[in-house]
C-alpha cells in the first residue's frame, strides 16, 4: 500500500481472533520498531516480542489491573472497537490478542518515552503493511510493577535501569476491519 494509504488505513484494533501471527511477521514488525528515529542516534530502546496467547493474556491482565479510572477525562475512544476506558468489564488491556511486543527505555533519559512511541508507531504501521491489526497501549511501567512483572523482567533479562513504556498488540481482526476515522478540521497550518 502507498504510504499515506496505509497511515489512514490502519487502526487502532481491540478485537482478536484466536490466530497467532508468524515468527517472521513480528521480526519484521520487530525490526521496523528498531529502525525508528531515536533521540541523539542513542538506539536505547530494547523490544521483546511475546509470541505466546497465554503469557500475552497475563500480561494484558496486569495492564489492567493498576489501571487508575480516576484519572480519566472522560472522552469516548471508541464505539465499534470499545477501549478499557470504555468499557470497565474488560479484563485485558490487551483485549485478547495473541501476541504483544513490549518496548523498554532507559529509565533516567530525558527521551525515553518519545523513544518508546517512535518504535511502536514504526512497528503498528509495519503490522497493517503485513495484514496485522495492532494498537498502542500505555502503562507499561504500572504493568511490571507488582511481583509477577518483576519476575518476567528478570526471566527476560532487561538491564536493571530499563522501563517497559509501551506495547504494541498484534493479531488479526475479529469482525470487520473499521473505517478510517474522519479528522477534526483545522489542526494544521502551513506558514510561508
Ligand atoms: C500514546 C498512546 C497511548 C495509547 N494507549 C492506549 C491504551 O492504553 N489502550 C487502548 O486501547 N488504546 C490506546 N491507544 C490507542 C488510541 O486509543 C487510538 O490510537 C486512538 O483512539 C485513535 O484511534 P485509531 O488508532 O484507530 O486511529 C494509545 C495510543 C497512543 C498514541
Amino acid at each position: 500500500m502507498e504510504l499515506l494509504e496505509l497511515m489512514k488505513y490502519r487502526r487502532s484494533i481491540r478485537k482478536y481472533q484466536d490466530r497467532q501471527i508468524s515468527r517472521e511477521d513480528m521480526e519484521t514488525i520487530i525490526e521496523a520498531g528498531i529502525y525508528a528515529p531515536n533521540a541523539g542516534g542513542g538506539q536505547r530502546s530494547i523490544i521483546v516480542g511475546v509470541r505466546n496467547a497465554s503469557l500475552t493474556e497475563k500480561i494484558g491482565r496486569l495492564n489492567v489491573a493498576r489501571f487508575d479510572r480516576s484519572r480519566l477525562s472522560g472522552s469516548y475512544v471508541s464505539a465499534d472497537q470499545p477501549s478499557i476506558i470504555d468499557d470497565p468489564a474488560i479484563k485485558s488491556g490487551f483485549y485478547g490478542a495473541p501476541a504483544v511486543c513490549v518496548v523498554f527505555s532507559m529509565r533516567n533519559f530525558l527521551y525515553s518515552i518519545p523513544d518508546a512511541f517512535c518504535c511502536a508507531e514504526n512497528m503498528v504501521l509495519m503490522a497493517a503493511e503485513l495484514g496485522i491489526s495492532s494498537c498502542i497501549i500505555a502503562r507499561g511501567e504500572e504493568t511490571f510493577a507488582g511481583e509477577i512483572g518483576e519476575a518476567l523482567l528478570k526471566e527476560w533479562k532487561l538491564p536493571e535501569n530499563y522501563f517497559a513504556r509501551c506495547f504494541v498488540t498484534l493479531g488479526y481482526c475479529d469482525g470487520e476491519y473499521p473505517q478510517p476515522k474522519p479528522r477534526k478540521a483545522g489542526r494544521s497550518k502551513i506558514i510561508e
